[in-house]
């Protein structure tokens, strides 16, 4: 085995302490507020059959055309890592029959996209996304923007900016690529090579186009919105309105567009100037797909988790202050108050009380260093005349005190003061 080999895969990271313990608060945060929520979680395999995603997530679009992670497996059949969690949550609810067409659901695991690799963007990212079915009304979007908010500002992110457009009713999809092609014709020659392909497979993705002189372009054309239908307006200003009652702050950006076929109706973006190119903090909106024989609709959205955390390091939280020492080291002195140590040992750990002791036979001295080392507010020492009188000696690491007592008022102590 080379060297490299020991590495993760490029793109992807392993995730150790003490970041863990940012990623481990995030994750009960999250799941407090999304209680509040009447929203559960649903684990769906992080593979899929490759048609689960090429239908719902579109064929045009970059994520399915060029970064899909797609294996044909053992058995010869067509499969893919998921680049996104919707589709997956939709493949369940259609299977589940019709007692999951109202399902409210959370999904917390990694994403996996090929794209390449830079300042937050990684090949296997993680995602905490939402999933809403039934309703389908303004209400129901404002209510996962709204949620979406309440996530973030649980987790203490500060400035981030809440982007709403529409994408407008199915029936308006044609219209508004018609739209488009009629106003970029004139700048087709100018257009980057994937674009000018876009401009007959589908013609909003160059809207979506990160290349500057794209850019440039489509910002001189009328937004995707002027093509749209009367109530496909509406009802983007019902979101506005809603979310404004609601005091959430929120802009219309008429470019926004997102870069999944899947939307219709309301989509959104938060975005972060602390992230740099890749600014996008989460996304989502309302959907329309279909899977098998049916049609699901929907409303949810996805948050990256690397870059909360990126946002919560660039605002100064140190994880290392996460990190939750043993409340007790067990300090013994020969092998019999070693076995006796890990009698109490296991009798503090099975009330709840975290505690240590060295294994490896090492010298007082040494367990001592090692127990001020863990930083544990409370030592327990058994040396030989401990033994004797079947006694221990706490030491209070905080007070500077230390007790002799046997061990039932250890016991006790140790209850009373964790
Ligand atoms: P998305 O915008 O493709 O939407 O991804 C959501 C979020 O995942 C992004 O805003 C970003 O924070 C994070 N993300 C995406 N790609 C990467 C990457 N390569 N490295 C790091 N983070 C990344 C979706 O995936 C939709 N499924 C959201 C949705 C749910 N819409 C409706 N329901």
């Amino acid at each position: 085995m080379s060297s490299g080999a020991l590495q993760p895969i490029r793109g992807m990271s392993d995730i150790t302490a003490p970041e863990i313990f940012l990623w481990q608060q995030l994750e009960s945060t999250a799941r407090k507020v999304l209680s509040a929520y009447g929203i559960t979680e649903l684990r769906t395999p992080i593979v899929e059959q490759t048609a689960v995603f090429l239908r719902s997530l579109g064929d045009t679009t970059d994520v399915v055309q060029k970064e899909m992670y797609r294996f044909e497996d053992r058995g010869g059949r067509d499969l893919a890592l998921r680049p996104e969690g919707t589709a997956g949550i939709i493949r369940h609810i259609a299977g589940a029959g019709q007692e999951a067409q109202d399902a409210r659901v959370y999904y917390i695991g990694p994403m996996f996209r090929a794209e390449r690799p830079a300042a937050g963007r990684r090949r296997q990212f993680h995602q905490l996304g939402v999933e809403a079915m039934g309703a389908a009304s303004p209400a129901a979007d404002v209510e996962m923007i709204a949620l979406q908010a309440h996530l973030l500002e649980s987790w203490g992110i500060r400035n981030f900016v809440m982007q709403v457009n529409t994408r407008g009713v199915g029936e308006d999809h044609a219209a508004v690529a018609e739209g488009l092609r009629d106003a970029l014709k004139p700048h087709l020659s100018e257009l980057c090579e994937d674009c000018q392909r876009r401009f007959e497979e589908n013609p909003l993705r160059i809207v979506d186009c990160k290349n500057p002189q794209c850019r440039e372009i489509v910002s001189g054309i009328p937004a995707v919105t002027s093509f749209m239908s009367q109530e496909s307006r509406d009802y983007l200003d019902e979101v506005l309105q809603l979310l404004q009652h609601l005091e959430i702050p929120a802009v219309a950006n008429p470019t926004l567009v997102r870069g999944l076929d899947y939307y219709a109706h309301t989509v959104w973006e938060v975005t972060h100037s602390g992230l740099g190119a890749q600014d996008a903090l989460s996304g989502g909106g309302r959907y329309a797909l279909k899977l098998g024989r049916g049609a699901y609709e929907g409303v949810g959205f996805a948050i990256g988790i690397e870059r909360i955390v990126a946002v919560l390091m660039g605002q100064g939280i140190d994880p290392a202050t996460l990190a939750q020492p043993p409340r007790v080291w067990l300090v013994a002195q020969g092998e019999a108050a070693v076995l006796e140590n890990m009698i109490l040992m296991q009798s503090l750990r099975l009330r709840g009380i975290s505690a240590m002791m060295d294994l490896r036979g090492r010298s007082m001295k040494a367990q001592l260093r090692a127990a001020n080392k863990a930083g544990c507010p409370f030592v327990v020492i058994r040396g030989d005349q401990e033994m004797e009188q079947g006694t221990f000696q706490l030491k209070d690491m905080q007070e500077g005190s230390q007790t002799e007592l046997a061990m039932p008022e250890l016991l006790e102590r140790l209850l009373a003061r964790t």
